[in-house]
């Protein structure tokens, strides 16, 4: 005869709730290690994101040397879910000859709430369509009672070799003051 058949109504009952506390434990245990394997699993869906590597823009003689901004396409590499896209759209971005050599560059996205801002050659001033934030043509904010809580998001620009312009591409968090990247 075994221990069981032996037991009281009572031990035996006790003797239930253990093993069934344990086979619990047991399976929520298992669960961790599943629950980690999953979110390797998803990892990928998780890096949906632009490179914030330097893109070459535009050639520099497709820039005229007005001082006028004008909006160019930015083309990189786009990682989402399991794919990686090689020169697709991943954003836009203002960009003024600030000297014959040097040029400016700043995000089309308003730091408000991710509108593209427009620039209005009659008032050398950039606006965005959504909320009426306006920014200077240095792309501080204008007028000051435009929400947008900070100014146009400079990009760091090169000129390589005197004849392309190259921008490292990087979006920025709207809605707060700092300027935070986005990964
Ligand atoms: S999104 Fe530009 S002002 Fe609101």
């Amino acid at each position: 005869m075994n221990d069981a058949t032996n037991l009281a109504p009572s031990d035996s009952r006790r003797a239930f709730v253990k093993k069934f506390i344990s086979g619990l434990l047991s399976a929520l245990l298992g669960l961790v290690p599943l629950g980690a394997g999953v979110a390797v699993f998803l990892d990928p869906l998780r890096r949906r994101s632009s490179d914030a590597g330097a893109v070459r823009v535009t050639p520099l003689e497709a820039l005229p040397a007005d001082g006028i901004p004008r909006k160019f396409p930015v083309l990189g590499t786009r990682v989402d879910a399991w794919n990686k896209f090689s020169e697709v759209p991943i954003g836009a971005v203002y960009l003024r000859r600030t000297s014959d050599s040097q040029v400016q560059a700043f995000n089309v996205v308003c730091p408000h709430a991710g509108c593209y801002v427009d620039f209005l050659p009659e008032r050398g001033r950039y606006r965005c369509p959504c909320h009426n934030s306006t920014f200077t043509i240095a792309g501080k904010i204008d007028d000051p009672s435009s929400p947008a809580p900070r100014g146009l998001d400079a990009l760091e620009v090169q000129v390589r070799e005197g004849k392309e312009i190259w921008v490292r591409f990087q979006n920025f968090r709207a809605g707060t003051a700092e300027k935070v990247p986005v990964a």
